[in-house]
């Protein structure tokens, strides 16, 4: 392993900079028009992937990434670590630090993560907490771009949960200056501190019950699972939810060649319907795939290979 006493962690999109953020992305993108195999920087390396919680689009992303850049992964199960029978986060990030060279982790409560990142003596990386979600956030303002230019100055729009996928939107509303209009019920609104801090970085965003009004003119309409890993107690509340459904007729709300977007896994039929999913504003699977150049991106800016104004990207 490489340690170091500054580790490059990719733990909120408000803790890294508008331009190295812009730098992942503008990588991502050449990284893409790559063969894959090609170009080895992590060659020699080891990522460990500690999952609390299923996925598959975070695992396999990650997984095919590094073995793309040349490196290995370790895929570590939660429950099946002495993490499960109480060992600590901050002693199991300084074990890990002594064996890889980075970890990537979905796990529960954000302060797992922060633990984590703080006790580890390499690159910690956010695979989802109950709070934010901001590797998925980086493929999908990839996938705006390829398909509709510059996000800057474009309009998103959110209908359903105010959940972490939402959370990481707004974060990356004032890092990638675009409006963020969200619609939410009562009950279920973002944590209005990512909404403080977006806006206190200039961010315009917009907060409403009104998925209509969110929707209008928008340039992409985004929405997620109504019930997120770990908040099963919410299934009691699909009606309150309904009338956030992004479907045909809230759609035709957007401008016409607005896109949409949803991280997956879907629940057809709840939060949206088959017609919009499948259809042919949809790039979802767009999404999924870019999730795949985007971690390679993040990895190699963990290790110092990404860097803004690098002819890397340029
Ligand atoms: N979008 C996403 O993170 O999917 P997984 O839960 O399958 O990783
Ligand atoms: N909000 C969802 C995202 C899944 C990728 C969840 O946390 O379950």
């Amino acid at each position: 392993m490489t340690t170091s006493q500054n580790p490059r962690h990719f733990l909120d999109l408000s803790q890294v900079s508008k331009d190295d953020l812009r730098s992942i992305i503008d990588d991502a993108c050449r990284r893409k028009q790559l063969l894959p195999g090609g170009d080895k920087p992590l060659a020699g390396k080891m990522l460990a992937m500690i999952f609390d919680k299923p996925s598959t689009r975070t695992r396999v992303s990650f997984d095919v990434a590094m073995r793309q850049l040349g490196g290995e992964t370790l895929f570590l199960s939660g429950t099946e670590m002495q993490l499960g029978r109480s060992e600590t986060i901050a002693d199991t990030a300084r074990v890990l630090s002594r064996y890889v060279d980075a970890i990537m982790i979905r796990t529960t409560e954000h302060e797992r993560l922060t633990e984590m990142a703080e006790n580890a003596t390499v690159p910690v990386i956010n695979g989802l907490t109950d709070d934010t979600h901001p590797c998925q956030i980086m493929a999908d303002l990839m996938t705006f771009e390829e398909k509709r230019g510059p996000v800057k100055g474009k309009v998103f729009a959110w209908s359903g949960d105010g959940n972490n996928v939402l959370a990481s939107f707004a974060e990356a509303s004032a890092r990638f200056d675009f409006e963020l209009r969200i619609a939410t019920p009562s009950g279920s609104d973002l944590d209005g501190r990512y909404i403080e801090w977006a806006r206190g970085e200039g961010a315009k965003i917009l907060t409403t019950e009104d998925p209509v009004e969110a929707v209008s003119g928008a340039d992409c309409v985004v929405t997620d699972t109504w019930v997120s890993m770990g908040r099963e107690d919410r299934a009691r509340g699909h009606n309150v939810f309904m009338p956030y459904q992004v479907n045909e007729r809230l759609m035709a709300h957007a401008k016409p060649e607005a896109l949409f977007m949803h991280c997956l896994p879907a629940h057809r039929g709840e939060e949206v319907t088959d017609g919009v999913i499948d259809g042919p504003q949809s790039v979802v699977f767009d999404e999924a795939e870019n999730r795949l150049h985007a971690q390679k991106s993040i990895l190699a800016w963990c290790f110092g290979e990404v860097t803004p104004g690098s002819p890397a990207h340029g």
